[in-house]
């Protein structure tokens, strides 16, 4: 269906239609997002206790998959399915304590909190019964630092997605960076989930678009580094406002390093900054409309206000702006695809080319 050369010198960005057609805004719910991870909540928000009970669904207002997060008398996380397979009643339908199992409030069937059926109230006379389908559909769970994620069907394992965060930015005690409300909020943005992270995956449009922010990056070093299934931007300090402090042995040691921009496939962008981390989720909600949301989680305070990091809502709304732009000129009759600068934008041919091997 799509395919992406790739020879970044030669390949043409994914077409306009891509960005508007509903068939393909579809076809991304079982290719792309039922096969990657998605973040659920990070641990000391919920399930933090033996017991503890989460249900959500699996993405609001796009793919309504009920699911339970829980966390067993033993301490091990479940990701289950949340519909009873007698009847398909929603099980848990508020977040709290299960001290006696899972049980449905229509029939009274009864699960471990595995998943495992247990009993079911007048079951006298049933054949085959039970049986392996009587059990709940068990997800993957993983957790990273505070961070619990699940897959409906993944592609690829979950280290191999995570491994380069680790590497680049395990340094940090990311476990004790704190959630801020105050300091994080969604964006409704009339634009395609994928023209929001294009428009993330390149630093090429900085001194266009974030003047403020291009007064303190150095734009000759600012580079982008690739995974197998993310990327890495690394934005250098001109003046040496704020930089991480790497430690000897880090790959990146001896260099002002301001900014960390971590994006994993498809949606999830981790922005770490020396006052902590500003995470964006991108949903998606129809073709030419997506959810961001911005989840700040702070380390050290006292540096908040300097740096590359210390104006994201406004470096969000420039951004904003210029993909709902690009919104409108990618369903252009004349606009048929673009090409990439090889020097700037291998992030966004990277992005391309994983969409494209994964939409087949
Ligand atoms: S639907 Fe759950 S016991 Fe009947
Ligand atoms: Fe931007």
């Amino acid at each position: 269906m799509y395919k992406i050369e790739p020879d970044i010198r030669r390949a043409a960005t994914l077409p306009g239609t891509f960005y508007n057609a509903p068939e393909a805004f579809e076809a991304c719910k079982e290719h792309v997002f039922a096969r990657s991870w998605q973040l659920i909540t990070d641990a000391d928000e919920t399930v933090r206790l033996p017991h503890d009970a989460m249900p959500f669904s699996f993405m609001d207002n796009f793919m309504e998959e009920p699911l339970l997060l829980l966390r067993d008398g033993a301490d091990a996380l479940h990701c289950l399915s949340n519909v009873c397979t007698h009847r398909g009643k929603i099980l848990v339908e508020h977040a709290g304590r299960l001290e006696r199992g899972i049980v449905c409030g229509y029939h009274g069937r009864r699960f471990q909190m595995n998943g495992t059926f247990v009993a079911m109230p007048e079951s006298q006379g049933m054949e085959n019964f039970p049986c392996a389908a009587d059990n709940l559909p068990a997800l993957p769970v993983r957790q990273w630092r505070q961070f619990i994620f699940t897959s409906l069907d993944p592609a690829f394992p979950f280290d191999t997605w995570i491994e380069g965060v680790e590497r680049k930015i395990g340094f940090l005690p990311i476990e004790t960076f704190r959630f801020s409300a105050a300091r994080s909020r969604d964006y409704l943005v009339r634009a395609n989930w994928a023209l929001y992270c294009d428009n993330y995956l390149e630093g090429f449009h900085i001194p266009f678009v974030h003047k403020g922010l291009a007064n303190l990056l150095d734009w000759n070093s600012y580079r982008t580094e690739l995974d197998r299934w993310g990327n890495c931007q690394i934005g250098i300090s001109k003046g040496g406002v704020e930089v991480f402090d790497l430690p000897p042995g880090h790959e990146d040691y001896g260099q002002m390093v301001s900014a960390y921009y971590y994006w994993l496939f498809p949606n999830l962008m981790l922005n770490f900054y020396p006052w902590g981390l500003s995470m964006n989720i991108v949903r998606p909600l129809q073709p030419n409309l997506c959810k961001v949301s911005f989840r700040a989680y702070v380390w050290d305070e006292t540096k908040l206000g300097a740096g590359a990091g210390a104006d994201v809502d406004l470096v969000e709304r420039e951004d904003e702006a210029v993909v709902e732009q690009v919104q409108i000129g990618t369903r252009s009759r004349f606009y048929q695809h673009g090409r990439f600068s090889p020097e700037r934008e291998q992030g966004v041919h990277q992005f391309h080319r994983l969409l494209a091997e994964m939409l087949g």
